[in-house]
């Protein structure tokens, strides 16, 4: 009894199993680049929040003990107007010292303003945008996202409303009048006041690349599909071996003790039946079933 030559059992496990990798592989990159975009998200985010508040915390100490010392100097005097006293002056000067540090050297900070006391502080026309979020909803308190200009590098931006929350600001920014004599000639009496208690006057923005102290996506992802692809490749040769010693050759044993002639002589096949598993128990059979078609 002659028995074909079949198509391996190897070939139809090896396609289903690297055709399952392939598409554990794809979800895994799927899965992980979200994963990734989330949490590189949230560290950017975080990052910014932190400046966020250092700043308010600068603005605050300025607001509170350094403006009352320089103030009355300020007011008396007719020479050149002492910045320190201005909250919003001390914070931007504050982070130009931040940024010396490389760790910050990307970031910014931009108290923007639709009427600024400084020109440098004029909004563009993104700033512009936030600022009117902040006028047209009282209660918003904060807004983030994505910058994107012409560079490649997209920046995340955290802005906060500035409300003209104090009585102190009025005395610099309500009329010229009010103004430290001082603060008109450096700044000028046409720009910055105006303002009144409870108006959104500006927008503190904290920028920075979204990628920011974190490997680009690209190159992780790049790395990644390096790191699963040889692993998928090595599980898919171990995996070769394991089908080949455990399943496909005893399985081409039972194929020639079927259909072989001289399997007495063969010792793999004498082995084949002391075996105790499932494969031991078929070759038991075929052996019973040549004795007995012999017999006849
Ligand atoms: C001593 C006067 C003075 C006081 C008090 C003061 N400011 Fe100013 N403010 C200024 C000057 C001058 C500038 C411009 C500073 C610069 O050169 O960066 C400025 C800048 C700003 C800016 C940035 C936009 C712009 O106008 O250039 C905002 C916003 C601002 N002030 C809000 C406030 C608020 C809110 C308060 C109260 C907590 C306050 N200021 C108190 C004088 C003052």
């Amino acid at each position: 009894m002659k028995i074909n030559q079949p198509k391996s059992v190897l070939t139809g496990f090896l396609l289903r199993f690297v055709g399952l990798q392939f598409v554990a592989f794809v979800l895994a990159i799927i899965l992980i680049v979200f994963g990734y975009t989330l949490v590189t998200r949230t560290y950017v985010r975080f990052q910014a929040s932190q400046v966020m508040d250092v700043m308010l915390a600068v603005r605050e100490y300025t607001s509170r003990k350094i403006n009352p010392l320089i103030a009355p100097i300020n007011a008396s005097s007719e020479e050149a107007f002492m910045p320190e006293a201005v909250p919003s002056y001390s914070a931007t000067k504050v982070f130009e010292y931040l940024r010396l540090n490389n760790a910050y050297a990307d970031f910014q900070y931009r108290e923007a303003s639709l009427n600024p006391t400084s020109p440098s502080d004029r909004a563009n026309a993104n700033e512009a945008e936030i600022i009117s979020r902040f006028e047209n909803n009282p209660r918003l308190r904060e807004v983030n996202g994505i910058l994107t200009d012409n560079s490649d590098h997209s920046q995340y931006f955290l802005a906060k409303p500035i409300r003209l929350s104090k009585e102190s600001c009025l005395s610099c920014h309500s009329t010229p009048d009010r103004a430290p004599k001082s603060q008109l000639i450096a700044y000028g009496d046409k720009n910055g006041f105006g303002w009144k208690l409870g108006d959104v006057v500006g927008a503190q923005i904290v920028s920075l690349p979204i990628d920011s102290g974190l490997p680009s996506p690209s190159r992780f992802v790049l790395l990644l599909v390096l790191a699963v692809g040889l692993m998928s490749l090595a599980l898919v040769v171990v995996g070769k071996r394991f089908f080949e010693s455990l399943i496909a050759r005893p399985l081409r044993q039972i194929l020639r003790l079927a259909s072989n002639e001289s399997y007495e002589s063969e010792d793999s096949l004498k082995h084949l039946r002391q075996r105790a598993d499932e494969f031991g128990s078929l070759s038991r059979w075929i052996f019973k079933l040549r004795e007995e078609l012999k017999r006849r």
